[in-house]
């Protein structure tokens, strides 16, 4: 990470428009600033105890650790790998429709949420 913000400011110096590009995809995703919330706006009230998610799934997300140790079957999220990690599968509908998160939610997340989403998780998922 570190290295690649270097060589993006050698790069910016050179070509100040790809920078930009690049720049934004490396922010650095926050759990508590960029992905507790949509968590909390779009997912708490079924992944909590006394949730329809919670009671079916065992995943409760209250907290990064709960979020972390996943379903009663196991992890959701693969830190570094947003392709295989469960929880970016079924918000982007890459399952089958009957399970796509929200559940029973129109449309489903807005791009912008699976992209900080994913963009969290490819970093390594951190308590950050
Ligand atoms: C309206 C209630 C509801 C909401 C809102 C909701 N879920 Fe769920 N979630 C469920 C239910 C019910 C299940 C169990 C589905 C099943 O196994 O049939 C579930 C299961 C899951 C699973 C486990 C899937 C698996 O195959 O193991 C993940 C991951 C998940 N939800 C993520 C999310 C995320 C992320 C959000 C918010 C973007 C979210 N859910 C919002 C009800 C909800």
């Amino acid at each position: 990470m570190k290295n690649g913000i270097l060589q993006c400011a050698t790069l910016c110096a050179a070509l100040p428009l790809l920078c930009t590009a690049t720049a934004a995809t490396m922010t650095q995703a926050s759990y508590k600033r960029d992905v507790s919330p949509i968590l909390h706006d779009y997912c708490l009230n079924c992944h909590e105890p006394g949730g329809k998610g919670y009671q079916k799934s065992g995943l409760d997300m209250r907290t990064y650790q709960s979020l972390m140790k996943g379903t009663r079957f196991g992890a959701v999220i693969k830190p570094g790998d947003s392709f295989t990690s469960i929880l970016i599968q079924v918000v982007e509908g890459r399952v089958h429709p009957s399970i796509k998160m929200p559940y029973g939610m129109n449309g489903g997340l807005s791009k912008q949420h699976i992209a900080v989403l994913k963009r969290w998780v490819d970093q390594g998922a951190q308590d950050n």
